[in-house]
């Protein structure tokens, strides 16, 4: 680890690169999950989705990972999704599949991809809801995952929740459809109160790119004022950078 820093309460940890960042959060998930499968029968997890967490996926998949899971005990979720098909290569769904999914023994009604067949995110949205409804456990009357991994785009963007869009002011629905001017496309994302809410956020964050948003963030420039920024966690969070997304910060 290159260093360690503190986010509000939230401890930052730097990597070398990607590959070394990916290993870490490996490893937190494998220590995670196990602790919580020590307390309760399931865990519930929703995947970040982009090009990041890939790696992580990639190597959760491998054997030394893999064996550490009791995968039937795990199920998944996603904190967003693109409002494409499930085949699609844009589909966060469809890149945690072939990364992950289909190679490690999950039970397939334990997978739970955020629907987008409906032919309105609207409606694909509230299902999702429900689903949560059913699945998991409410704490003010909100539902709790057990482990959210989050990443951040160049904006300060995470999860679906882009600037400058209704759903930064959601704080009822659990999951909502949000149209993305800047991306001229319908996204369906988990809200701040189920972010807020969950047991452990891991954000993870690499590339250049990020650096200066990263610095803008954690220099507390609150005029930043960037989506990720207003995520209260109600418990543990922990951020993840390569040193590229770091480059810009006293390490
Ligand atoms: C998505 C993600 C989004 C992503 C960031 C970072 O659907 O794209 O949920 O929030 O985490 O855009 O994306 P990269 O990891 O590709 O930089």
């Amino acid at each position: 680890m290159k260093g360690i820093l503190q986010y509000g309460n939230c401890p930052v940890r730097v990597y070398a690169d990607l590959h070394q960042l990916s290993a870490a959060v490996a490893q937190h998930c494998v220590q995670y999950i196990q602790s919580t499968l020590a307390q309760q029968d399931e865990c519930h997890i929703a995947l970040a989705g982009g090009s990041t967490p890939e790696s992580l996926y990639t190597l959760l998949a491998t054997t030394d990972y893999m064996q550490q899971i009791s995968w039937d005990k795990v199920h998944i979720y996603f904190g967003d999704e693109r409002y494409v098909s499930h085949d699609s290569p844009q589909s966060n769904f469809c890149m945690a599949r072939t990364a992950l999914l289909d190679k490690v023994p999950l039970l397939q009604g334990n997978i739970h991809p955020i629907p987008t067949d409906a032919g309105d995110a609207e409606s694909d949205a509230q299902a999702y809801a429900q689903l949560l409804t059913r699945n998991l456990p409410y704490d003010n009357n909100v539902p709790v995952f057990d482990l959210i991994l989050l990443g951040m785009g160049e904006d300060g963007h995470t999860a679906s929740l882009f600037p400058g869009t209704p759903i930064l002011t959601e704080k009822q629905k659990p999951v909502a459809a949000v149209y993305v001017d800047t991306l001229a496309s319908w996204r369906i994302s988990l809200t701040y109160p189920v972010l807020n809410a969950a047991r452990c956020l891991l954000f993870l964050v690499s590339g250049k790119n990020k650096a200066a948003q990263i610095r803008a963030i954690f220099t507390s420039e609150h005029s930043a004022h960037v989506p990720i920024q207003q995520i209260q966690p109600a418990h543990a969070c922990y951020w993840y950078l390569d040193a590229d997304a770091a480059a810009e910060l006293e390490t």
